[in-house]
């Protein structure tokens, strides 16, 4: 385990399950659908590599950029990278690793929405429900985590530990 780590939360192996399982009811629930995964960078991108697999679809790809958080505290989002590709008539799967507050979750939605998806939806490795002030839910997440500060498997602090192969609790004095 990394120093700064105080408690593994979920193994590589757990992810890798979720994912299976999330990837079998994503197959199931999009059946003759246009699927349009879109990953939320840079947090998604180990997510979304494990769980794109199990996914029995032909979708396709595409990333955005609006990074609303530095450090621990969530800040005024902006738009560093737009999708590639028009999303009029396509059914949307945004991929996060972790929706907290809601507020990416929520702009980005809207966003989409706006230009014409067919449906827009999320699929977060993380649900931190105790953190929410939005009024937003995931359709699919792969485990509920209480309000601490996590990385690993994606999440960063000052863009470190997104390589750790599991999701562990960040000890305290490394952010405060
Ligand atoms: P929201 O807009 O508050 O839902 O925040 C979503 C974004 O905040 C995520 O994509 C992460 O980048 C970041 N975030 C929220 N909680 C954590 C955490 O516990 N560890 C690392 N990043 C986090």
């Amino acid at each position: 385990m990394h120093k700064d780590v105080k408690e593994i939360l979920y193994s590589h192996e757990q992810i890798i399950e979720k994912c299976e399982e999330l990837g079998k009811q994503i197959t199931k629930d999009y059946q003759g659908k246009e699927l349009v995964l879109v990953g939320l960078l840079k947090g998604s991108v180990p997510f979304l590599a494990a769980l794109s697999p199990y996914i029995d679809l032909d979708v396709t790809f595409d990333y955005m950029d609006v990074s609303s958080y530095e450090g621990v505290h969530s800040r005024t989002i902006t738009i560093k990278k737009d999708l590639d590709h028009d999303v009029k008539g396509k059914d949307i799967l945004l991929v996060e690793d972790i929706l907290d507050t809601g507020k990416t979750l929520t702009t980005v939605k809207a966003m989409l929405n706006e230009r014409g998806a067919n449906s827009v939806e999320i699929v977060a490795m993380l649900d931190k429900k105790e953190g929410r002030t939005y009024p937003i839910e995931a359709k699919y997440y792969g485990f509920e985590i209480p309000n601490a500060f996590v990385v690993g498997f994606g999440l960063d602090f000052d863009e470190k530990y997104r390589n750790l192969p599991y999701v562990g609790i960040l000890k305290e004095e490394v952010y405060q």
